[in-house]
Protein backbone atom coordinates (compact mmCIF):
# COMPACT_ATOMS: atom_id res chain seq x y z
CA UNK A 1 0.00 0.00 0.00
CA UNK A 2 2.42 2.33 0.88
CA UNK A 3 5.29 1.14 -1.64
CA UNK A 4 2.18 1.86 -4.40
CA UNK A 5 1.34 5.53 -3.08
CA UNK A 6 5.15 6.17 -3.19
CA UNK A 7 5.52 4.81 -6.81
CA UNK A 8 2.46 6.83 -7.94
CA UNK A 9 4.18 10.04 -6.53
CA UNK A 10 7.59 8.71 -7.84
CA UNK A 11 6.02 8.06 -10.90
CA UNK A 12 3.51 11.83 -11.24
CA UNK A 13 6.89 13.48 -10.37
CA UNK A 14 8.91 11.79 -13.06
CA UNK A 15 5.71 12.98 -15.36
CA UNK A 16 5.89 16.46 -14.63
CA UNK A 17 9.44 16.14 -15.11
CA UNK A 18 9.06 15.32 -18.24
CA UNK A 19 6.45 17.65 -19.31
CA UNK A 20 7.96 19.95 -17.76
CA UNK A 21 11.46 19.83 -20.05
CA UNK A 22 9.66 20.28 -23.56
CA UNK A 23 12.63 19.80 -25.31
CA UNK A 24 14.16 16.31 -24.85
CA UNK A 25 17.61 16.56 -24.33
CA UNK A 26 19.70 15.81 -26.90
CA UNK A 27 22.19 12.97 -26.64
CA UNK A 28 25.38 14.21 -24.51
CA UNK A 29 28.67 14.96 -26.30
CA UNK A 30 30.64 11.69 -25.65
CA UNK A 31 27.96 9.72 -26.94
CA UNK A 32 27.47 11.67 -29.94
CA UNK A 33 31.11 11.76 -30.88
CA UNK A 34 31.34 7.96 -30.71
CA UNK A 35 28.00 7.72 -32.66
CA UNK A 36 30.33 9.73 -35.71
CA UNK A 37 33.61 8.07 -35.01
CA UNK A 38 31.74 4.44 -36.02
CA UNK A 39 29.39 5.84 -38.35
CA UNK A 40 31.13 6.47 -42.08
CA UNK A 41 28.73 7.86 -43.84
CA UNK A 42 28.01 11.68 -43.06
CA UNK A 43 28.99 14.73 -45.78
CA UNK A 44 29.02 17.33 -42.73
CA UNK A 45 28.39 17.65 -38.97
CA UNK A 46 25.64 19.88 -39.99
CA UNK A 47 23.67 20.52 -43.16
CA UNK A 48 22.20 24.01 -43.71
CA UNK A 49 19.25 23.90 -45.91
CA UNK A 50 18.42 26.92 -48.29
CA UNK A 51 21.06 29.86 -48.73
CA UNK A 52 19.32 32.52 -48.11
CA UNK A 53 20.97 35.30 -45.16
CA UNK A 54 19.71 32.59 -42.69
CA UNK A 55 21.39 30.20 -44.07
CA UNK A 56 24.65 32.33 -44.69
CA UNK A 57 25.18 34.12 -41.35
CA UNK A 58 24.47 30.68 -39.40
CA UNK A 59 27.74 29.13 -41.42
CA UNK A 60 29.95 32.25 -40.14
CA UNK A 61 29.05 30.78 -36.86
CA UNK A 62 29.54 27.57 -37.13
CA UNK A 63 32.86 28.17 -39.68
CA UNK A 64 33.95 30.66 -36.18
CA UNK A 65 33.61 27.29 -34.18
CA UNK A 66 35.21 25.07 -36.48
CA UNK A 67 32.08 23.07 -36.83
CA UNK A 68 32.02 21.26 -40.52
CA UNK A 69 28.42 22.26 -42.38
CA UNK A 70 27.32 21.97 -46.24
CA UNK A 71 24.62 24.41 -47.51
CA UNK A 72 22.10 23.01 -49.78
CA UNK A 73 20.40 25.54 -52.00
CA UNK A 74 18.31 24.83 -54.92
CA UNK A 75 19.11 28.02 -56.92
CA UNK A 76 22.62 28.72 -58.47
CA UNK A 77 23.57 30.99 -56.07
CA UNK A 78 23.23 32.60 -52.87
CA UNK A 79 20.67 35.05 -51.21
CA UNK A 80 17.73 33.28 -51.79
CA UNK A 81 14.79 36.26 -51.43
CA UNK A 82 17.34 38.78 -52.14
CA UNK A 83 16.95 38.00 -55.80
CA UNK A 84 17.89 40.88 -58.11
CA UNK A 85 16.76 40.78 -61.62
CA UNK A 86 18.27 42.22 -64.96
CA UNK A 87 15.57 44.35 -66.34
CA UNK A 88 16.32 45.07 -69.83
CA UNK A 89 19.88 44.74 -68.57
CA UNK A 90 19.47 47.75 -65.92
CA UNK A 91 19.54 45.60 -62.14
CA UNK A 92 16.30 45.42 -60.39
CA UNK A 93 15.11 43.88 -57.40
CA UNK A 94 12.59 41.01 -57.47
CA UNK A 95 12.28 40.65 -53.59
CA UNK A 96 13.93 42.63 -51.08
CA UNK A 97 15.27 45.89 -51.69
CA UNK A 98 15.44 48.17 -48.93
CA UNK A 99 18.06 47.96 -45.68
CA UNK A 100 14.32 48.87 -43.43
CA UNK A 101 15.51 50.76 -40.31
CA UNK A 102 19.46 52.02 -40.34
CA UNK A 103 21.19 53.37 -36.99
CA UNK A 104 20.44 56.42 -34.94
CA UNK A 105 23.57 57.92 -33.64
CA UNK A 106 25.22 55.11 -31.66
CA UNK A 107 22.44 53.18 -31.12
CA UNK A 108 21.87 49.53 -31.96
CA UNK A 109 22.76 49.43 -35.80
CA UNK A 110 20.79 47.31 -38.29
CA UNK A 111 23.43 44.27 -39.27
CA UNK A 112 22.34 44.45 -42.61
CA UNK A 113 23.01 48.07 -42.82
CA UNK A 114 26.79 47.09 -41.38
CA UNK A 115 27.14 44.53 -44.12
CA UNK A 116 25.61 47.17 -46.74
CA UNK A 117 28.88 49.27 -45.28
CA UNK A 118 31.17 46.91 -44.93
CA UNK A 119 30.90 45.52 -48.47
CA UNK A 120 30.50 49.00 -50.67
CA UNK A 121 27.41 48.71 -51.51
CA UNK A 122 25.79 51.39 -53.66
CA UNK A 123 22.39 52.60 -51.66
CA UNK A 124 20.20 55.36 -51.31
CA UNK A 125 17.73 56.92 -48.81
CA UNK A 126 14.26 56.78 -49.98
CA UNK A 127 11.48 59.02 -48.87
CA UNK A 128 7.90 56.61 -47.93
CA UNK A 129 6.32 59.46 -46.90
CA UNK A 130 7.20 62.73 -47.76
CA UNK A 131 7.27 62.63 -51.82
CA UNK A 132 4.27 61.21 -53.05
CA UNK A 133 1.97 63.02 -55.59
CA UNK A 134 -1.16 61.57 -55.51
CA UNK A 135 -3.76 59.85 -58.14
CA UNK A 136 -7.29 58.69 -58.54
CA UNK A 137 -9.76 57.84 -61.16
CA UNK A 138 -10.06 61.49 -62.48
CA UNK A 139 -6.31 61.99 -62.68
CA UNK A 140 -3.79 63.77 -60.33
CA UNK A 141 -6.27 64.99 -56.77
CA UNK A 142 -4.75 65.98 -53.94
CA UNK A 143 -5.16 63.87 -51.13
CA UNK A 144 -2.02 64.09 -49.31
CA UNK A 145 -3.61 65.75 -46.01
CA UNK A 146 -5.38 61.96 -45.87
CA UNK A 147 -2.27 60.25 -46.95
CA UNK A 148 -0.37 62.26 -43.42
CA UNK A 149 -4.21 61.64 -41.53
CA UNK A 150 -3.50 57.82 -42.58
CA UNK A 151 0.74 58.54 -41.43
CA UNK A 152 -0.77 59.72 -38.14
CA UNK A 153 -3.47 57.00 -37.40
CA UNK A 154 -1.18 54.19 -38.45
CA UNK A 155 1.48 55.66 -35.33
CA UNK A 156 -1.53 55.67 -33.07
CA UNK A 157 -2.33 52.49 -33.91
CA UNK A 158 1.38 51.26 -32.88
CA UNK A 159 0.97 53.35 -29.86
CA UNK A 160 -1.82 52.19 -28.48
CA UNK A 161 -1.42 48.72 -29.51
CA UNK A 162 1.36 49.44 -26.35
CA UNK A 163 -1.61 49.84 -24.02
CA UNK A 164 -2.39 46.03 -24.06
CA UNK A 165 0.26 44.72 -23.91
CA UNK A 166 1.43 44.98 -19.79
CA UNK A 167 -2.00 44.05 -18.98
CA UNK A 168 -1.65 41.58 -21.28
CA UNK A 169 -5.02 42.00 -23.02
CA UNK A 170 -5.55 39.63 -25.78
CA UNK A 171 -4.18 40.70 -29.45
CA UNK A 172 -6.64 41.66 -32.00
CA UNK A 173 -6.71 42.84 -35.29
CA UNK A 174 -4.99 45.68 -36.50
CA UNK A 175 -8.26 46.44 -38.09
CA UNK A 176 -10.18 46.33 -34.49
CA UNK A 177 -7.35 48.37 -33.54
CA UNK A 178 -7.70 51.38 -36.11
CA UNK A 179 -11.60 50.90 -35.22
CA UNK A 180 -11.25 51.37 -32.16
CA UNK A 181 -9.45 54.24 -32.55
CA UNK A 182 -12.20 55.76 -34.87
CA UNK A 183 -9.70 55.59 -37.84
CA UNK A 184 -12.66 53.76 -40.29
CA UNK A 185 -11.68 54.85 -43.72
CA UNK A 186 -14.57 54.65 -46.07
CA UNK A 187 -13.57 56.11 -49.20
CA UNK A 188 -11.54 55.62 -51.99
CA UNK A 189 -8.57 57.88 -50.92
CA UNK A 190 -8.62 56.82 -47.10
CA UNK A 191 -8.47 53.32 -48.18
CA UNK A 192 -5.61 53.80 -50.28
CA UNK A 193 -3.66 56.45 -47.56
CA UNK A 194 -4.06 53.56 -45.12
CA UNK A 195 -2.90 50.90 -47.88
CA UNK A 196 -0.04 52.97 -48.11
CA UNK A 197 0.99 52.52 -44.05
CA UNK A 198 -0.47 49.28 -43.54
CA UNK A 199 -0.37 46.97 -46.73
CA UNK A 200 2.44 48.20 -48.20
CA UNK A 201 4.54 47.25 -44.89
CA UNK A 202 2.94 43.72 -43.63
CA UNK A 203 2.02 42.76 -47.67
CA UNK A 204 -1.74 41.97 -46.03
CA UNK A 205 -4.47 43.50 -44.93
CA UNK A 206 -5.41 45.08 -41.25
CA UNK A 207 -8.05 42.33 -41.57
CA UNK A 208 -5.62 39.91 -41.38
CA UNK A 209 -2.89 41.15 -38.90
CA UNK A 210 -2.63 41.45 -35.65
CA UNK A 211 -2.40 44.85 -33.72
CA UNK A 212 0.04 44.13 -31.46
CA UNK A 213 2.87 41.65 -32.95
CA UNK A 214 2.58 43.93 -36.28
CA UNK A 215 3.33 47.24 -33.75
CA UNK A 216 6.10 45.16 -32.17
CA UNK A 217 7.73 44.62 -35.99
CA UNK A 218 7.52 48.66 -36.76
CA UNK A 219 8.54 49.92 -33.11
CA UNK A 220 11.89 47.15 -33.15
CA UNK A 221 12.70 48.13 -36.31
CA UNK A 222 11.63 51.64 -37.01
CA UNK A 223 11.37 53.21 -33.17
CA UNK A 224 15.15 54.03 -32.02
CA UNK A 225 13.67 54.58 -28.49
CA UNK A 226 11.66 51.46 -28.51
CA UNK A 227 14.92 49.25 -29.83
CA UNK A 228 14.95 50.15 -33.05
CA UNK A 229 17.55 51.24 -35.40
CA UNK A 230 16.12 53.98 -37.19
CA UNK A 231 13.23 55.01 -39.84
CA UNK A 232 15.54 55.04 -42.59
CA UNK A 233 14.91 53.13 -45.29
CA UNK A 234 18.02 52.69 -47.78
CA UNK A 235 17.43 51.21 -50.96
CA UNK A 236 20.00 49.08 -52.79
CA UNK A 237 20.83 50.35 -56.27
CA UNK A 238 24.08 48.34 -56.74
CA UNK A 239 24.19 46.90 -60.54
CA UNK A 240 25.54 43.63 -58.56
CA UNK A 241 22.34 43.05 -56.82
CA UNK A 242 21.27 43.74 -53.08
CA UNK A 243 22.31 40.00 -53.02
CA UNK A 244 26.23 41.00 -53.58
CA UNK A 245 26.20 42.14 -49.49
CA UNK A 246 25.37 38.25 -48.06
CA UNK A 247 27.13 36.54 -51.22
CA UNK A 248 30.68 38.97 -50.90
CA UNK A 249 30.11 38.22 -46.61
CA UNK A 250 30.12 34.34 -48.04
CA UNK A 251 33.47 34.33 -49.22
CA UNK A 252 35.17 35.27 -46.16
CA UNK A 253 33.93 31.66 -44.46
CA UNK A 254 32.03 29.46 -47.48
CA UNK A 255 34.40 27.29 -49.21
CA UNK A 256 32.91 26.78 -52.92
CA UNK A 257 32.79 22.89 -52.49
CA UNK A 258 30.49 23.79 -48.59
CA UNK A 259 27.86 25.36 -51.21
CA UNK A 260 26.04 22.51 -53.13
CA UNK A 261 24.10 24.68 -55.75
CA UNK A 262 21.00 23.42 -58.22
CA UNK A 263 19.80 21.09 -55.61
CA UNK A 264 16.15 20.82 -54.82
CA UNK A 265 15.50 19.12 -51.32
CA UNK A 266 12.24 16.68 -51.43
CA UNK A 267 13.02 14.74 -47.86
CA UNK A 268 14.23 15.48 -44.74
CA UNK A 269 14.70 12.47 -42.71
CA UNK A 270 15.67 13.47 -38.87
CA UNK A 271 15.59 11.45 -35.97
CA UNK A 272 17.41 10.72 -32.41
CA UNK A 273 20.90 9.68 -34.30
CA UNK A 274 21.09 12.40 -37.37
CA UNK A 275 19.30 14.01 -39.88
CA UNK A 276 19.01 12.75 -43.81
CA UNK A 277 18.23 14.49 -46.53
CA UNK A 278 17.38 13.21 -50.39
CA UNK A 279 17.13 15.59 -53.23
CA UNK A 280 15.03 15.05 -56.44
CA UNK A 281 17.40 14.08 -58.30
CA UNK A 282 18.07 11.49 -56.01
CA UNK A 283 21.40 12.18 -54.25
CA UNK A 284 21.32 11.73 -50.68
CA UNK A 285 23.21 13.44 -47.62
CA UNK A 286 23.95 12.37 -44.23
CA UNK A 287 24.56 14.82 -41.09
CA UNK A 288 24.20 14.76 -37.16
CA UNK A 289 22.46 17.92 -37.34
CA UNK A 290 20.72 19.98 -40.11
CA UNK A 291 19.13 23.83 -39.94
CA UNK A 292 16.15 24.45 -42.28
CA UNK A 293 15.71 27.57 -43.40
CA UNK A 294 13.16 27.39 -46.18
CA UNK A 295 10.32 30.03 -45.89
CA UNK A 296 7.32 29.69 -44.06
CA UNK A 297 5.51 29.30 -47.23
CA UNK A 298 7.54 26.24 -48.03
CA UNK A 299 6.57 24.56 -44.64
CA UNK A 300 3.02 25.06 -44.96
CA UNK A 301 2.64 22.97 -48.45
CA UNK A 302 3.93 20.13 -49.34
CA UNK A 303 7.14 20.83 -51.72
CA UNK A 304 9.58 19.05 -48.79
CA UNK A 305 8.55 15.64 -47.01
CA UNK A 306 9.47 15.76 -43.51
CA UNK A 307 9.72 11.98 -42.51
CA UNK A 308 8.30 11.84 -39.81
CA UNK A 309 5.35 14.26 -40.10
CA UNK A 310 6.50 17.17 -37.66
CA UNK A 311 4.62 16.88 -34.49
CA UNK A 312 1.46 18.09 -34.34
CA UNK A 313 2.46 21.84 -32.50
CA UNK A 314 5.20 22.33 -34.91
CA UNK A 315 2.24 21.76 -37.97
CA UNK A 316 -0.15 23.98 -36.01
CA UNK A 317 2.14 26.87 -35.78
CA UNK A 318 3.55 26.63 -39.31
CA UNK A 319 -0.35 26.30 -40.48
CA UNK A 320 -1.00 29.41 -38.11
CA UNK A 321 1.63 32.17 -39.30
CA UNK A 322 0.90 33.69 -42.42
CA UNK A 323 2.73 34.05 -45.37
CA UNK A 324 2.20 37.31 -47.53
CA UNK A 325 2.74 38.01 -50.72
CA UNK A 326 4.19 41.52 -52.36
CA UNK A 327 4.64 42.11 -55.46
CA UNK A 328 6.80 44.65 -57.60
CA UNK A 329 5.21 44.82 -61.21
CA UNK A 330 8.24 46.77 -63.30
CA UNK A 331 7.38 48.69 -66.74
CA UNK A 332 9.70 50.51 -68.58
CA UNK A 333 8.96 53.26 -71.12
CA UNK A 334 11.45 54.90 -73.71
CA UNK A 335 10.39 58.04 -71.72
CA UNK A 336 9.51 59.43 -68.17
CA UNK A 337 5.91 61.00 -68.63
CA UNK A 338 5.18 60.58 -64.71
CA UNK A 339 5.27 62.60 -61.44
CA UNK A 340 8.88 64.26 -60.19
CA UNK A 341 8.16 62.95 -56.55
CA UNK A 342 9.78 59.65 -55.68
CA UNK A 343 5.81 58.03 -55.42
CA UNK A 344 3.03 58.15 -56.86
CA UNK A 345 -0.43 57.07 -54.60
CA UNK A 346 -3.17 55.95 -56.82
CA UNK A 347 -6.34 55.38 -55.36
CA UNK A 348 -8.84 53.18 -57.43
CA UNK A 349 -12.77 52.14 -55.83
CA UNK A 350 -11.38 48.74 -55.64
CA UNK A 351 -8.75 48.84 -52.35
CA UNK A 352 -5.30 47.45 -53.11
CA UNK A 353 -5.59 47.73 -56.87
CA UNK A 354 -2.50 48.96 -58.20
CA UNK A 355 -2.02 51.53 -55.58
CA UNK A 356 1.81 52.02 -54.90
CA UNK A 357 3.49 53.23 -57.37
CA UNK A 358 7.73 54.09 -57.32
CA UNK A 359 9.69 55.87 -59.89
CA UNK A 360 13.42 55.04 -60.11
CA UNK A 361 13.59 57.40 -62.59
CA UNK A 362 14.13 60.01 -60.14
CA UNK A 363 17.59 62.11 -59.61
CA UNK A 364 17.64 60.24 -56.81
CA UNK A 365 17.92 56.77 -58.14
CA UNK A 366 18.12 55.86 -61.58
CA UNK A 367 17.76 59.07 -63.54
CA UNK A 368 16.78 58.34 -67.45
CA UNK A 369 16.10 55.05 -66.75
CA UNK A 370 12.51 54.77 -68.15
CA UNK A 371 11.57 52.45 -64.97
CA UNK A 372 8.60 52.54 -62.72
CA UNK A 373 7.13 49.90 -60.71
CA UNK A 374 3.73 49.23 -59.04
CA UNK A 375 3.50 47.43 -56.08
CA UNK A 376 0.28 45.31 -55.54
CA UNK A 377 0.05 42.87 -51.86
CA UNK A 378 -1.88 40.08 -50.26
CA UNK A 379 -4.58 38.61 -52.23
CA UNK A 380 -4.49 40.84 -55.02
CA UNK A 381 -1.12 39.66 -55.54
CA UNK A 382 -2.51 36.24 -55.94
CA UNK A 383 -5.08 36.92 -58.59
CA UNK A 384 -3.08 39.12 -60.42
CA UNK A 385 -0.29 35.58 -60.89
CA UNK A 386 -3.44 33.45 -61.49
CA UNK A 387 -3.26 35.82 -64.41
CA UNK A 388 -1.20 36.29 -67.87
CA UNK A 389 0.94 39.10 -68.15
CA UNK A 390 0.09 40.41 -71.24
CA UNK A 391 -3.98 40.77 -69.05
CA UNK A 392 -1.56 42.16 -66.34
CA UNK A 393 0.08 44.51 -68.66
CA UNK A 394 -3.09 45.58 -70.16
CA UNK A 395 -4.58 46.44 -66.72
CA UNK A 396 -1.82 48.09 -65.75
CA UNK A 397 -1.87 50.68 -68.62
CA UNK A 398 -4.98 50.96 -68.15
CA UNK A 399 -4.56 52.61 -64.70
CA UNK A 400 -1.38 54.95 -65.90
CA UNK A 401 -4.28 56.09 -68.30
CA UNK A 402 -6.38 57.33 -65.65
CA UNK A 403 -4.16 58.93 -63.85
CA UNK A 404 -2.76 60.76 -66.62
CA UNK A 405 -5.34 61.49 -68.76
CA UNK A 406 -3.88 64.34 -70.48
CA UNK A 407 -0.91 61.30 -71.73
CA UNK A 408 -1.30 58.89 -74.47
CA UNK A 409 0.38 56.06 -72.40
CA UNK A 410 3.04 54.39 -74.97
CA UNK A 411 3.67 50.77 -75.07
CA UNK A 412 6.19 50.04 -72.04
CA UNK A 413 9.54 49.01 -73.90
CA UNK A 414 9.51 46.19 -71.02
CA UNK A 415 7.88 44.64 -68.60
CA UNK A 416 8.37 42.05 -65.81
CA UNK A 417 7.62 40.70 -62.12
CA UNK A 418 7.95 37.49 -60.29
CA UNK A 419 5.62 34.92 -58.88
CA UNK A 420 6.56 35.26 -55.69
CA UNK A 421 3.21 33.09 -54.58
CA UNK A 422 3.52 30.62 -56.91
CA UNK A 423 7.50 30.02 -56.89
CA UNK A 424 8.11 26.50 -55.24
CA UNK A 425 10.92 27.86 -53.11
CA UNK A 426 9.17 30.58 -51.38
CA UNK A 427 5.20 30.27 -51.60
CA UNK A 428 4.75 33.81 -51.22
CA UNK A 429 6.89 36.75 -49.74
CA UNK A 430 7.20 37.10 -46.48
CA UNK A 431 5.77 36.11 -42.90
CA UNK A 432 3.15 37.95 -41.44
CA UNK A 433 1.86 38.01 -37.73
CA UNK A 434 -2.25 37.28 -37.72
CA UNK A 435 -4.09 38.34 -34.66
CA UNK A 436 -4.93 34.63 -33.35
CA UNK A 437 -1.25 33.50 -33.84
CA UNK A 438 -0.26 33.29 -29.99
CA UNK A 439 3.33 33.64 -28.55
CA UNK A 440 3.73 29.74 -27.65
CA UNK A 441 2.50 29.33 -31.39
CA UNK A 442 5.65 31.51 -32.33
CA UNK A 443 7.67 29.41 -29.80
CA UNK A 444 6.81 26.04 -31.29
CA UNK A 445 7.75 27.75 -34.77
CA UNK A 446 11.22 28.14 -33.41
CA UNK A 447 11.33 25.35 -31.56
CA UNK A 448 13.72 22.34 -33.12
CA UNK A 449 12.60 19.10 -33.21
CA UNK A 450 15.78 16.99 -31.78
CA UNK A 451 18.44 17.21 -34.47
CA UNK A 452 16.44 18.88 -36.82
CA UNK A 453 16.41 23.16 -36.39
CA UNK A 454 14.86 25.72 -38.05
CA UNK A 455 15.45 29.92 -38.98
CA UNK A 456 14.53 31.98 -40.98
CA UNK A 457 12.57 35.75 -41.14
CA UNK A 458 9.78 33.85 -39.58
CA UNK A 459 10.95 32.63 -36.66
CA UNK A 460 11.96 36.17 -35.65
CA UNK A 461 9.76 37.28 -33.34
CA UNK A 462 10.91 41.05 -33.21
CA UNK A 463 11.69 41.25 -36.87
CA UNK A 464 9.55 38.66 -38.52
CA UNK A 465 9.57 39.36 -42.55
CA UNK A 466 12.69 41.50 -42.53
CA UNK A 467 15.71 40.95 -43.81
CA UNK A 468 17.55 41.70 -40.20
CA UNK A 469 15.07 39.15 -38.94
CA UNK A 470 16.46 36.43 -41.13
CA UNK A 471 20.28 37.57 -40.14
CA UNK A 472 19.30 37.63 -36.63
CA UNK A 473 17.15 34.22 -36.42
CA UNK A 474 20.59 32.46 -38.19
CA UNK A 475 22.80 33.86 -35.56
CA UNK A 476 21.11 32.74 -32.77
CA UNK A 477 20.56 29.66 -34.16
CA UNK A 478 23.24 28.49 -34.96
CA UNK A 479 24.99 29.80 -31.72
CA UNK A 480 22.25 27.38 -30.06
CA UNK A 481 23.22 24.22 -32.09
CA UNK A 482 26.72 24.87 -31.76
CA UNK A 483 26.49 25.22 -28.08
CA UNK A 484 25.14 21.67 -28.40
CA UNK A 485 27.73 20.07 -30.88
CA UNK A 486 30.69 21.61 -29.11
CA UNK A 487 29.94 21.44 -25.46
CA UNK A 488 26.57 19.29 -25.40
CA UNK A 489 23.89 21.92 -24.04
CA UNK A 490 21.36 20.03 -26.12
CA UNK A 491 18.46 21.29 -24.38
CA UNK A 492 16.81 22.63 -27.36
CA UNK A 493 14.52 25.24 -28.00
CA UNK A 494 11.49 25.59 -25.69
CA UNK A 495 7.76 24.13 -26.80
CA UNK A 496 4.50 24.02 -25.73
CA UNK A 497 2.72 20.30 -26.78
CA UNK A 498 -0.50 22.37 -26.68
CA UNK A 499 -1.37 26.12 -26.92
CA UNK A 500 -4.60 26.63 -25.08
CA UNK A 501 -6.69 29.43 -24.28
CA UNK A 502 -6.17 31.79 -21.08
CA UNK A 503 -9.37 31.55 -20.42
CA UNK A 504 -11.44 28.06 -21.41
CA UNK A 505 -14.64 28.55 -23.40
CA UNK A 506 -18.13 28.15 -21.86
CA UNK A 507 -20.38 26.89 -23.84
C1 LIG B 1 9.16 40.98 -52.81
C2 LIG B 1 9.88 41.05 -51.49
C3 LIG B 1 10.24 42.27 -50.96
C4 LIG B 1 10.94 42.33 -49.75
N1 LIG B 1 11.38 43.54 -49.31
C5 LIG B 1 12.19 43.59 -48.21
C6 LIG B 1 12.87 44.79 -47.88
O1 LIG B 1 12.82 45.78 -48.63
N2 LIG B 1 13.59 44.82 -46.72
C7 LIG B 1 13.70 43.72 -45.90
O2 LIG B 1 14.34 43.81 -44.86
N3 LIG B 1 13.11 42.56 -46.25
C8 LIG B 1 12.38 42.47 -47.39
N4 LIG B 1 11.85 41.26 -47.78
C9 LIG B 1 12.01 40.10 -46.89
C10 LIG B 1 13.40 39.46 -46.99
O3 LIG B 1 13.73 39.26 -48.33
C11 LIG B 1 13.37 38.13 -46.25
O4 LIG B 1 12.96 38.36 -44.91
C12 LIG B 1 14.71 37.40 -46.19
O5 LIG B 1 15.40 37.48 -47.42
C13 LIG B 1 14.48 35.96 -45.80
O6 LIG B 1 15.70 35.27 -45.67
P1 LIG B 1 15.69 33.74 -45.19
O7 LIG B 1 17.11 33.30 -45.14
O8 LIG B 1 14.85 33.62 -43.99
O9 LIG B 1 14.88 32.94 -46.34
P2 LIG B 1 15.17 32.74 -47.90
O10 LIG B 1 15.83 33.94 -48.47
O11 LIG B 1 13.88 32.31 -48.50
O12 LIG B 1 16.22 31.54 -47.92
C14 LIG B 1 15.81 30.18 -48.01
C15 LIG B 1 16.57 29.50 -49.13
O13 LIG B 1 16.09 28.16 -49.26
C16 LIG B 1 16.04 27.80 -50.62
N5 LIG B 1 15.09 26.70 -50.79
C17 LIG B 1 13.74 26.75 -50.67
N6 LIG B 1 13.21 25.54 -50.89
C18 LIG B 1 14.25 24.69 -51.12
C19 LIG B 1 14.34 23.30 -51.39
N7 LIG B 1 13.26 22.49 -51.47
N8 LIG B 1 15.57 22.76 -51.57
C20 LIG B 1 16.70 23.55 -51.48
N9 LIG B 1 16.66 24.86 -51.24
C21 LIG B 1 15.44 25.43 -51.06
C22 LIG B 1 15.65 29.08 -51.32
O14 LIG B 1 16.06 29.07 -52.69
C23 LIG B 1 16.37 30.14 -50.49
O15 LIG B 1 17.62 30.47 -51.05
C24 LIG B 1 11.21 41.15 -49.03
C25 LIG B 1 10.86 39.92 -49.56
C26 LIG B 1 10.23 39.85 -50.80
C27 LIG B 1 9.94 38.53 -51.40
C1 LIG C 1 27.30 12.34 -49.18
O1 LIG C 1 27.44 11.03 -48.71
C2 LIG C 1 26.94 10.03 -49.58
C3 LIG C 1 27.11 8.68 -48.93
O2 LIG C 1 26.49 8.68 -47.70
C4 LIG C 1 27.64 10.07 -50.90
O3 LIG C 1 27.00 9.19 -51.80
C5 LIG C 1 27.59 11.46 -51.47
O4 LIG C 1 28.37 11.55 -52.62
C6 LIG C 1 28.08 12.47 -50.46
N1 LIG C 1 27.92 13.78 -51.02
C7 LIG C 1 28.91 14.69 -51.00
C8 LIG C 1 28.62 16.01 -51.66
O5 LIG C 1 29.97 14.48 -50.50
C1 LIG D 1 5.58 51.33 -29.98
O1 LIG D 1 6.28 52.54 -29.78
C2 LIG D 1 5.48 53.57 -29.23
C3 LIG D 1 6.28 54.86 -29.31
O2 LIG D 1 7.46 54.79 -28.58
C4 LIG D 1 5.08 53.15 -27.83
O3 LIG D 1 4.31 54.15 -27.23
C5 LIG D 1 4.29 51.88 -27.89
O4 LIG D 1 4.02 51.39 -26.60
C6 LIG D 1 5.03 50.80 -28.67
N1 LIG D 1 4.14 49.69 -28.97
C7 LIG D 1 4.36 48.42 -28.58
C8 LIG D 1 3.39 47.38 -29.00
O5 LIG D 1 5.32 48.11 -27.91
C1 LIG E 1 -7.68 59.00 -39.03
O1 LIG E 1 -8.31 58.90 -37.77
C2 LIG E 1 -9.28 59.90 -37.54
C3 LIG E 1 -9.83 59.66 -36.14
O2 LIG E 1 -8.80 59.79 -35.20
C4 LIG E 1 -10.39 59.81 -38.58
O3 LIG E 1 -11.29 60.87 -38.39
C5 LIG E 1 -9.79 59.90 -39.97
O4 LIG E 1 -10.79 59.67 -40.93
C6 LIG E 1 -8.71 58.86 -40.13
N1 LIG E 1 -8.08 58.98 -41.44
C7 LIG E 1 -7.75 57.94 -42.19
C8 LIG E 1 -7.15 58.22 -43.53
O5 LIG E 1 -7.89 56.80 -41.82
C1 LIG F 1 20.01 8.08 -42.33
O1 LIG F 1 20.55 7.18 -43.25
C2 LIG F 1 21.32 6.14 -42.64
C3 LIG F 1 22.00 5.36 -43.76
O2 LIG F 1 21.07 4.99 -44.73
C4 LIG F 1 20.43 5.31 -41.78
O3 LIG F 1 21.17 4.32 -41.12
C5 LIG F 1 19.78 6.22 -40.73
O4 LIG F 1 18.85 5.50 -39.97
C6 LIG F 1 19.07 7.38 -41.40
N1 LIG F 1 18.59 8.28 -40.38
C7 LIG F 1 17.36 8.80 -40.37
C8 LIG F 1 17.05 9.75 -39.27
O5 LIG F 1 16.52 8.52 -41.21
Amino acid sequence: MHFLRLLLVVSSVLLSVSTRVQSRPLEDRNKDTSRRESSTAINATVLILGGGVAGVIAARTFYEQGIDFLIIEARGELGGRMMSHSFSGITVEAGANWVQGTQTGGGLANPIYELAKKHGLKTQSSDFTGSITTYDVEGQTDFINVVNDARDNYTVLTVTAGARVSPSLADITSRAGYSLNDAKPLDAHAKAAEYLHFDWEYGQTPEETSWIASSWANNFTFESEEGGFSEENLMSLDDRGFKYLIQSEAEEFVEPQQVIYNSVIKEIAHGESGVNVTLENGEFFAADYALCTFSLGVLQNDDVTFTPALPHYKQEAIQSMTMGTYTKIFLRFSRKFWFDTEMGLYADPERGRYPVWQSLDHPNFMPGSGIIFVTVTGDYSIRVESLPESQIKKEVIEVLQRMFPEEDIPEPVDFWFHRWHSDKLYRGSYSNWPANFLQPHHDNLRANVGRLYFAGEATSMKYFGFLHGAYFEGLHMAEEMAGCITDGRCLGLTHFEDVKNAVPYRV
